[in-house]
């Protein structure tokens, strides 16, 4: 009955593609790929902008737009009237775009969507997003299994803070080209299978959630789609004691705090959202007005699919 209880169909990630533009050794794939790329990449956070009258009745027009920025960038922004959207809208926007294989967060509510708001008692972890504290740069699910992996995800704002609150995002395909033309072996270290541990989530002696141990970059089989597993968290994670890989993870970090990297940032008002396939993110910290009654609120949706996936 509810599709977000029922377990997805396995997704096979293969780790070290055979031929293909991820595929380190493949350099002249990888050359005609990143041309294309970055001749049809926007240069603003303005041009993945689409208006979108309600999300939940989509039309052909307003799906064509949104599925175009996604092609070129991985993420588009929409902007509905404040007040429209609700979640049972935005699975259905969310089907509508391809999107049907709900995660089940921990924190999810019982229909799949989280409501990202602070909640009180909340200091740490995997929890932050429920603060009003920074989230330090990161792809959704890096603590997933592999067969759940997190395709897309949408952010939706019903609620802006009194401040802050602004997201940045990279395409991590973008990500991967800079990283690439400092040298492909830095990717062959973070397509290692054990490239990123996760240690697990243990509360009052009870695993929550066992050790992930991955890859950083994987791709789909089935789409050819470049995956991203990726935490800028420094406590509680541990990366392959490899030197190649220490200094991969060292040149990750200089390249999204690097002003001429393709990092966009908005803010996201009342109405708006973030559609993406899973593009590396952080948040600034927000200060919600005591006594206002105004508190931020984010409608979070993961999905193990991917938008415009063929
Ligand atoms: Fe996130």
């Amino acid at each position: 009955m509810n599709a977000t209880l029922a377990e997805p169909a396995a997704i096979p990630l293969r780790t070290r593609p055979c031929g293909g533009a991820f595929d380190p050794a493949d350099h002249s794939a990888y050359l005609r790929w990143r041309a294309e790329k970055l001749a049809r990449f926007p240069a603003s956070v303005d041009a993945l902008v689409v208006d979108v009258a309600d999300p939940a009745h989509c039309t052909d027009d307003e799906r064509e737009a949104l599925i175009e920025r996604i092609r070129r960038a991985n993420m588009a922004v929409y902007r509905s009237p404040p007040g429209v959207m609700t979640r049972h809208g935005l699975r259905r926007f969310g089907r509508s775009l391809g999107l049907s294989r709900l995660d089940e967060h921990l924190c999810a509510e019982e229909d799949g969507i989280s409501q990202l708001r602070v909640k009180a008692g909340i200091e740490s972890g995997e929890y932050i997003p429920y603060t009003d504290r920074p989230l330090s740069w990161h792809c959704d699910g890096y603590y997933n299994s592999p067969e759940r992996a997190i395709g897309a995800m949408m952010l939706h704002c019903v609620t802006d803070a009194s401040e802050g609150g602004e997201n940045a995002l990279m395409d991590h395909e973008m990500l991967y080209i800079a990283l690439r033309d400092k040298g492909a072996r830095f990717i062959e270290s973070l397509m290692h299978p054990e490239a990123l541990t996760i240690p697990a989530n243990i509360q009052n002696g009870e695993v929550v959630r066992p050790e992930r141990v991955g890859p950083v970059f994987s791709v789909d089989p089935a789409s050819g789609a470049l995956h991203m597993r990726y935490t800028a968290r420094g406590r509680n994670i541990r990366w392959r004691d490899d030197p190649v890989t220490s200094e991969a993870v060292t040149l990750i970090g200089r390249i999204l705090e690097d002003p001429s990297s393709a990092v966009f940032r908005y803010r996201l008002r009342p109405g708006e959202g973030i559609l993406c396939n899973n593009v590396l993110h952080n948040r600034t910290g927000f200060r919600d007005e005591p006594g206002s009654g105004r508190q931020r609120l984010v409608y979070r949706a993961r999905f193990f699919d991917r938008v415009a996936a063929t």
